[in-house]
Order: structure tokens, then C-alpha cells, then sequence
């Protein structure tokens, strides 16, 4: 019995001290253009889905396909989303081509998230992407329509029509007026 724990902490220590040992020697790529090897693609793809479908269960799903919600939802999607996961007819932008993992197109998906995992990724975001957590400047309320906009509505569009939706809701938000409050606002953090 003491042979084998001798033995298992000697292994621990050893494994502990070649991976110490891998990290000092900066073999490891932190390259965004350098895709994950399988293994590595394995490890956090099941972290991930494990992780976010062990904490769904108390996300309590409202009434979506609303009408309501898809105009307010549009207009956070088309000011804090679009730049990354595009829109009918919109690419994202050139930054999001940069970027490891790509974000997904939305709109040309066969396979959209449920609600539910939706809901909880806007408002969490995923670490070590570049998905942001919305949950701190957003409340539940606005995540679900952006939610319901996102899965229910902009799937639906036509370019024209979202940008007939952008000519409609979005560019009267970004008057002069509103311009120069975010300024004042940044300035008085200093
Ligand atoms: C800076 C870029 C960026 C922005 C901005 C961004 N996302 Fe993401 N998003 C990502 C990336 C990258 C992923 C993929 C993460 C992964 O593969 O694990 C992602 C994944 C997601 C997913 C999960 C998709 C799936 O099929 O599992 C949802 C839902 C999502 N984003 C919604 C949004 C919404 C809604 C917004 C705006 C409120 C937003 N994202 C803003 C980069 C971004």
C-alpha cells in the first residue's frame, strides 16, 4: 500500500513539474491563427456544454415569438452584436474575421441555440472567447428580447428589410445629442 501511494505522488510530482516546465518554455501558441489541436477542441467544447446545461435549470422561459420584443431587441442587436455576428446582409466586422473561436452567423445558422442557452450565454458571456457577458448592463428583461429578436425575428428578414428596420429604429437613437452625452460621460470617469 505505501508503494503504491510513493508511487502515485511521484508521478503527480513529476507530471506537476513537466507541466510547470511546458508553460516556462513558451512552446505553447497563444496565436489567434492557430486552431486548438483535437484534443484541446474536445476538452473545451465539453466544458462548455456541460458547464451551461448545468445551469439552465432555473431559467424560467417567458412567452417569446412577441412582437414587442423585436424592436427592442433589434436595437440592442444592431448596436452591440452585429459587428460580430453580422445580420441579413450585413457582415461582421473585419475585427470578428480576427478572431478565435469565429463568432457564429446567426442568420445563416441551421442550428440555433434554445432560448434558454441563448438567454444564459448573452447574459454571462463565455470565457476565453470573446463573447461579452451582457448580464452587468442588461437586465432580464432586455436579454430576453434581444433573445426573442435574434431566434425569432432576424432569421425571418430580408436585407432589405433590416435595413429598412436600421433607417426605422436605429438611426434616429444617434443624434448629435446622444453622441455627445456618451463623450461627457467617458470624460467625467477621468
Ligand atoms: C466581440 C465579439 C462578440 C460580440 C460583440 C458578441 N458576441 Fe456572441 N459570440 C462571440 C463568439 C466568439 C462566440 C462563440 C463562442 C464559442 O465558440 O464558444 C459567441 C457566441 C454567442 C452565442 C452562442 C452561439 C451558439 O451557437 O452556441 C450567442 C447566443 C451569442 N454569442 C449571442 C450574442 C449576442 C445576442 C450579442 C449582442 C448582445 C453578442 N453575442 C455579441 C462573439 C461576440
Amino acid at each position: 500500500m505505501k508503494k503504491i501511494i510513493v508511487t502515485v505522488i511521484t508521478t503527480l510530482v513529476v507530471l506537476a513539474v513537466l507541466f510547470t516546465a511546458y508553460i516556462y518554455s513558451g512552446m505553447y501558441d497563444v496565436s489567434q491563427l492557430t486552431p486548438h489541436n483535437g484534443l484541446t477542441k474536445w476538452m473545451i467544447r465539453t466544458t462548455k456544454h456541460k458547464s451551461i446545461n448545468s445551469r439552465l435549470k432555473d431559467i424560467q422561459v417567458p412567452a417569446l415569438n412577441d412582437t414587442a420584443n423585436f424592436v427592442e431587441g433589434f436595437e440592442h442587436y444592431n448596436e452591440m452584436c452585429v459587428m460580430c455576428h453580422g445580420a441579413p446582409g450585413i457582415e461582421p466586422m473585419e475585427m470578428a474575421k480576427g478572431l478565435y473561436p469565429r463568432p457564429p452567423k446567426f442568420y445563416k445558422a441551421d442550428d440555433q441555440p434554445d432560448p434558454d442557452e441563448s438567454f444564459w450565454i448573452i447574459k454571462n458571456g463565455i470565457k476565453m472567447t470573446s463573447m461579452p457577458g451582457y448580464g452587468p448592463t442588461h437586465d432580464d428583461k432586455k436579454i430576453w428580447a434581444i433573445t426573442d429578436f435574434f431566434l425569432n425575428k432576424m432569421s425571418k428578414m430580408t436585407p432589405e428589410e433590416y435595413q429598412a428596420w436600421i433607417k426605422k429604429y436605429s438611426e434616429k437613437s444617434e443624434t448629435p445629442e446622444s453622441k455627445s452625452s456618451e463623450v461627457k460621460e467617458e470624460g467625467d470617469k477621468d
